[in-house]
């Protein structure tokens, strides 16, 4: 705020807000989804995912985590995609190069003012491979 109580709108403070918001925005893979064929090989599938994940986001400022499990086997390589106070999402039917869709997913997010990832610019994996969608409890609250 300057001192006439505005706020400012300068490109510093724009890109800092972008670096906020994007940090806000955590990306989950399941490291343990296995490949079309259930093979028990190491790395998994997951894995992959996941450090293809970790590279697309290397120039941004998107948590990369990694679980054992989401609950969603039956549905191939699983992901979700979390911003504090908004709708978490998770997909399903994922490749191992599918890295760039959940980064790409992850800044749309970080853009959104509704708390929803938005649905048109989503890339197309992220659309057909949307499992469920869960509001965050404050949305639930009257
Ligand atoms: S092992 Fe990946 S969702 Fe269960």
């Amino acid at each position: 705020m300057d001192q006439n109580g505005s706020f400012s709108a300068g490109t510093e403070d724009n890109s800092s807000a972008d670096g906020e918001a994007l940090a806000g925005v955590t990306v989950i893979v399941c490291a343990s989804c296995r490949d079309e064929t259930g093979s028990d090989a190491h790395p998994r599938a997951g894995e992959l995912l996941a450090d293809d994940t970790r590279r697309a986001a290397s120039d941004g400022n998107i948590r990369i985590h990694t679980v054992e499990c989401l609950g969603n086997c039956k549905r191939r390589l699983s992901a979700a995609i979390l911003r504090d106070g908004c709708w978490s999402y998770v997909f399903g039917d994922l490749t191992v190069t599918s890295g760039a869709d959940l980064v790409a997913g992850a800044k749309l997010f970080a853009t959104s003012t509704d708390g929803l990832i938005p649905w048109r610019d989503r890339p197309a994996s992220l659309k057909r491979g949307l499992v469920a969608r869960i509001p965050p409890l404050d949305l639930l609250k009257d």
